[in-house]
């Protein structure tokens, strides 16, 4: 069911895939998502090469179904990264923040699948050319960091899936059976997530931070490095509030960078400090109402999404 070309590719079950979160996508997320059907792609932009070659050996203790590592090319080891990635049994490498043109067919070369994030046409294009073999198109109201053009999944789905040929995976707002078969309606023939599966009884984040989640309505979120530092959406805090009032007095890049300081994403995620901490979380959390099992989310979504397509067919039969 709902088996679309980035099941084939990626040779998955479901078009469900963990997107990569630094902290919080670690072995056991990883492996529940890919063992429940979907693609786990572990966040590994705050690890060592170490880190990375222990945490992909545990996810293939705990499934032998693919899973992949998102790869932040910001990192200037990037290339080891990949390479111990792929090493330790990473089928896909999901790169982001940066041009996929000078690894794609070094990990293509091993084997592998490339899916670039993007978050406009031009990006899309790009990758395509560089010869991704999947983008995911990540919509403003995402958690973390977002593009600079402020496009919502909504309207950038549809574009990105016109512009290039490769499949398009929907990232952004999307939590549950519904966005999954809006996704689909869009274009998109698969879908990531983020915050929904921050929520999970396995994703590494401290309790206080999925509890603040399950209790954030859909205005809990906000923006912040707009204009400054790059624009990032997390829950709304103590932080937020002092970063938005100093970049409403005119704060410059780097003082913002001396005031936030370092290891503000790891306050929030080990020490469950949810006041003083960075809460990466999208607009979607508000519809999070409880913590669940990986498994859960993916057998959820997917029984949802066939009931949501019943539902419709009625509609055009006469
Ligand atoms: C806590 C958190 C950390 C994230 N870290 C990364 C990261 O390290 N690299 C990356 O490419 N995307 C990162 N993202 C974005 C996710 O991979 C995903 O694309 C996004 O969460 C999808 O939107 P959603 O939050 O509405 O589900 C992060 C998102 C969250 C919520």
């Amino acid at each position: 069911m709902f088996k679309t070309k980035i099941c084939e590719i990626l040779n998955i079950q479901y078009p469900i895939i963990l997107g990569g979160m630094l902290w919080i996508g670690k072995s056991d997320l990883v492996a529940a998502v890919s063992e429940a059907g979907g693609l786990g792609l572990m966040g590994a932009g705050g690890m060592t090469i170490e880190e990375i070659e222990s945490e992909c050996a545990h996810v293939t203790e705990k499934t032998k179904k693919p899973f992949g590592v998102n790869i932040p090319l910001v990192r200037p080891d990037s290339d080891e990264m990949i390479n111990a990635a792929i090493k330790k049994g990473a089928s896909v490498i999901a790169t982001s923040s940066g041009s996929p043109k000078k690894f794609t067919q070094m990990i293509q070369d091993q084997g592998c699948r490339v899916i670039h994030v993007v978050a406009n046409v031009t990006f899309a294009k790009k990758s395509e050319d560089a010869g991704v073999d999947a983008v995911a198109a990540e919509g403003f109201e995402a958690g973390g960091h977002n593009g600079h053009d402020e496009i919502t999944t909504m309207a950038l789905i549809p574009q990105v899936a016109s512009a290039v040929d490769i499949p398009v995976i929907a990232a952004g707002g999307i939590a549950d059976g519904r966005g999954l078969v809006a996704a689909l309606a869009l274009g998109a023939k698969g879908v990531q997530m983020g915050t929904r599966f921050l929520a999970t009884h396995e994703a590494a984040a401290h309790q206080n931070y999925k509890d603040a989640i399950v209790k954030m309505t859909d205005v809990g979120t906000s923006i912040t490095g707009r204009t400054t530092i790059g624009p990032t959406r997390a829950i709304n805090n103590q932080l937020t509030e002092m970063i938005i009032n100093a970049e409403k007095e005119g704060a410059k890049p780097e003082e913002l960078f001396e005031m936030i300081g370092e290891g503000r994403s790891a306050m929030a995620c080990i020490e469950g400090n949810c006041e003083e901490g960075s809460l990466y979380c999208g607009q979607i959390g508000g519809a999070v109402k409880e913590i669940k099992s990986a498994r859960q989310i993916v057998d959820d979504m997917i029984s949802e999404a066939k009931t949501i397509v019943e539902s419709l067919n009625p509609l055009i039969s006469h």
